[in-house]
């Protein structure tokens, strides 16, 4: 990307089902001109949530207006505990009782929490209707709005119902990311280090030295962005609905669910992001406990971490420690043993991960004990 006004494209090339996604500064203002374009006639339904609605709704609606497409907004409460069925039937009847028809377009603007719900919605009323994905945290932008995993929580877990439900459009504008908390910016930035991890060591690198001008804003972000984008999309290109390589995105996860579990998903003391800094750290060391890599790769995943500001370490969890229990158990749940052996990702090096599907209980235990030593 040259200029910062420049916006890019990136396709996410899946046959009928593939869609754009434009990356950019200034794109929210440009939303009504690229819908016009795709869906000639249509009328628009926002969903979002009240925060992002008062900070950004405005500009979409202005943008919607200058393109003459006609809209109405259905707006929730922010946070997770939107993604439940109580709010999707308000989403769902709102769009409904608006008349809004299947050749209609729902525009989703929001974190991934509203990328998920309003996705879903879309997905459901009148057995499926058109939509896009206006992401506005980083993480949405850089994971949750790119690829058509949607859907809402069980009481009984989280992201249990829901649909593969590929967008027409992903319209990601970077500048939305200057009104993002400090907290959630950071958070969204593991995920961008964790495409780097998986198998793009030179981009890694280029983060060792550009994330202060990442979170600046301009030209960089929008590259880190792209990147990211670029990244998740070649992953789901090669593998749409999770059979086996998809599996890759998970780097770092299966610790980091195990923390947010282990402190009752307290987003006071844990938000996903940081239980996916620490979890990479731990899948680096835990690669060089079972002897794929040397101890330098861990030692530089922690060093650029915690150089950007992210938790690195169990012990950075405010409150009580989990015990290795504590974290096993919730390791098991989300990784139904096999036969005394789990699926992890691991990796050889920066940028080397591999789905190792033979990891022994036992092994993870062991390296468990190492890092949470009984007092
Ligand atoms: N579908 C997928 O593939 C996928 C992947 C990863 C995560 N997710 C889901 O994404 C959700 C988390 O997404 P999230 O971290 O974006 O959470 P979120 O949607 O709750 O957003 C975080 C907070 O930031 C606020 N916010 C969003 N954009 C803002 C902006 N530009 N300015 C100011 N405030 C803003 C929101 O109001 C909210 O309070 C989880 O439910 C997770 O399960 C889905
Ligand atoms: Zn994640």
């Amino acid at each position: 990307m040259s200029s910062e006004d420049a916006a890019c494209t990136i396709r996410v090339d899946l046959g009928d089902r593939g869609y754009d996604i434009v990356i950019g500064d200034g794109v929210l203002a440009r939303a009504g001109e690229c819908i016009a374009g795709l869906f000639h006639g249509a009328r628009a339904v926002i969903v979002s949530d009240e925060t992002v609605d008062a900070l950004h709704g405005g500009t979409l609606r202005n943008s919607l207006d200058s393109s003459s497409i006609t809209h109405e907004t259905v707006l929730v409460p922010p946070g997770e505990r939107s993604k439940g069925f109580e709010v999707l039937e308000t989403v769902v009847d709102g769009v409904i009782a608006g008349g809004f028809e299947r050749g209609d377009v729902l525009l989703a603007l929001g974190g991934g929490v509203v990328g998920d719900l309003a996705g879903f919605a879309a997905g459901i009323v009148r057995r499926g209707m058109n939509f896009v994905q206006l992401p506005t945290s980083l993480l949405a932008q850089v994971d949750s709005s790119v690829g058509g995993k949607t859907g809402i929580n069980s009481p009984r877990g989280k992201n249990l119902i829901g649909l593969f439900n590929q967008p027409s459009l992903v319209l990601a504008d970077t500048a939305v990311l200057d009104t993002l908390s400090d907290r959630e910016m950071h958070a969204g930035y593991a995920e961008i280090a964790k495409y780097g991890l998986i198998d793009r060591p030179d981009f890694f690198q280029w983060l060792e030295q550009n994330h202060k001008a990442v979170f600046a804003g301009g030209a960089a972000r929008a590259e880190a962005v792209a990147v990211s984008c670029q990244a998740k999309a070649d992953v789901v290109k090669a593998d749409e609905k999770e059979l086996g390589s998809r599996a890759l995105l998970n780097l770092g996860h299966t610790f980091g669910h195990a923390l947010e579990a282990a402190v009752q998903y307290d987003a006071e003391r844990l938000v996903h992001g940081e239980g996916v800094a620490i979890g990479m750290v731990l899948a680096h060391e835990f690669s060089n406990h079972m002897n794929h890599c040397g101890p330098e790769v861990a030692e530089r995943v922690r060093a650029h971490l915690q150089a950007v500001g992210l938790p690195v370490s169990i012990d950075q969890i405010p409150g009580d420690k989990p015990s290795v229990e504590t974290l096993m158990s919730s390791i098991a749940q989300d990784k139904k043993v096999q036969r005394g052996a789990l699926t992890f990702i691991l990796t050889k090096g920066i940028g080397e991960s591999f789905v190792a599907k033979d990891v022994p209980t036992e092994a993870v235990r062991s390296f468990l004990e190492t890092k949470l030593p009984a007092c």
